[in-house]
């Protein structure tokens, strides 16, 4: 074998490792490329359509889909065991003189943390108020949904927002105050707090700048929603998340009084700077009357509005977002119910369809 033959043929050798590579990154992309259809498809399909099956694989389940999807979200970073402490930043009444009840806005420092409490738009926190119960052990934790962004109110990425109301309710002719919510409502800057979390992979917010967002929201049910509007509209999220809102928001909000409304001069404000991004209806119960003359709820505004928002809903692009009073469901699925059967469409068959394709949202308590 002369000198050249044994040269190329060493040369060809020493490539075919190379070719596998080649090869094997090439495999790879169209696996890729295959599961990213797959993905979009599960994520996007119309309601009334069904999915069609790709010839080469069968679709991930929904499940699976939205597992990957939120595979980075951090979940349980602090257990009741080893909870986190955080300390009260800041904490104020959200409402109004003549309001009804207490409604606070409550901010905790989460720096120093190890390991960080990192955590997401749509998540919730647990949080173990001071104090033992009559068997001397620690009092059970309660889960709040957090307010803020990631970013913090701040934007310095190492605070935590809770919207919380005290519950109070008669029993025998005494007022009752609720364990933790009268905890937090009180609870002054400095103090130390036991937090656990974060957890929910529920309430999520879809990454596509261009989805639909119908928020329908009672009382501290806003807590989620305003912290997907800091995301959505307030400037300096937007750049910090190089994420520009771009799709259509529409915020429901129910409250007893006016002076209840949470947040409502920085939805006004966001509506004022995003005319076509974001609606805001409001269902001031004790203010207002439905159709029937019986106290407006988020539901008879969501009949108004029936025709808009079935025409959102036939878009793939559409999430909805329900937090708050467990007593809203009924009275929003029977809403539904009627604006779906006037489109001649059936909502107890389009509602499962939407929570299959990871459209349809629900935090109640
Ligand atoms: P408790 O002392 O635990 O009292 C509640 C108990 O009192 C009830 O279990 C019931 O036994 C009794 N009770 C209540 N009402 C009555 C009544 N009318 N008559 C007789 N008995 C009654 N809350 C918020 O304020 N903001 C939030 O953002 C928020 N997010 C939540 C998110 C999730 C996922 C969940 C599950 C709950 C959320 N909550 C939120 C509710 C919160 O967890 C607490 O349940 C609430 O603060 C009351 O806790 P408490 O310790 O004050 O009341
Ligand atoms: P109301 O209390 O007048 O009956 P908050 O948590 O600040 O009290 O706000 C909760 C809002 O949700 C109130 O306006 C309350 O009205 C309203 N609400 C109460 N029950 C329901 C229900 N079943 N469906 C929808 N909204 C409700």
């Amino acid at each position: 074998m002369s000198y050249s033959e044994a040269n190329v043929i060493a040369g060809g050798l020493a490539h075919i490792p190379i070719i596998v590579g080649v090869f094997g990154f090439i495999q790879s992309f169209i696996l890729k490329r295959t599961q990213t259809k797959v993905n979009d498809k599960t994520s996007q399909a119309s309601p009334s359509t069904p999915e069609k099956k790709p010839t080469s694989a069968p679709p991930a389940p929904a499940k699976t889909v939205k597992k990957q999807a939120h595979a980075n979200v951090p979940v349980n970073t602090y257990k009741p065991k080893t909870p986190f402490i955080g300390t009260v930043k800041e904490n104020y009444s959200l409402l109004k003189e003549g309001a009804i009840g207490r409604v606070h806005h409550i901010t905790f420092d989460l720096a120093n943390g190890d390991p960080l409490l990192k955590y997401v738009e749509g998540q919730s926190i647990g949080i173990i108020p001071a104090g033992e119960d009559a068997k001397g052990k620690p009092l059970k934790i309660r889960l709040y949904s957090i307010a803020s962004t990631r970013h913090g109110d701040d934007f310095k990425g190492d605070t935590v927002s809770l919207c919380v109301r005290q519950l109070q309710y008669e029993k025998d002719g005494q007022t009752i105050d609720g364990v933790c919510s009268t905890y937090l409502c009180d609870i002054k800057p400095g103090d130390k707090v036991k937090i656990t979390g974060p957890v929910g992979k529920e309430m999520l917010l879809p990454d596509n700048e261009d989805a639909n967002i119908i928020m329908l929201a009672t009382g501290t049910g806003i807590a989620p929603m305003r912290a997907y509007l800091r995301k959505m509209f307030e400037p300096s999220e937007r750049q910090k998340n190089n994420w520009n809102y771009k799709g259509n928001a529409w915020l429901f909000m129910g409250a007893p009084k006016t002076e209840n409304l949470l947040y409502d001069s920085d939805f006004e404000h966001y509506k004022s700077q995003f005319p076509n991004n974001l609606r805001y209806t409001k269902a001031i119960s004790r203010e207002q009357k439905n159709s029937k003359g019986g106290r407006m709820y988020i539901q008879d505004r969501v009949l108004e509005h029936a025709e808009e928002i079935f025409s959102m809903i036939e878009d793939p692009k559409t999430h909805i977002y329900l937090c708050g009073l467990k007593g809203m469901e009924p009275g929003i699925d029977e809403a539904m119910n009627k604006a779906a059967a006037s489109k001649g469409l059936k909502w107890d068959e389009l509602r499962p369809q939407l929570k299959k394709q990871g459209r349809w949202h629900v935090e109640t308590y």
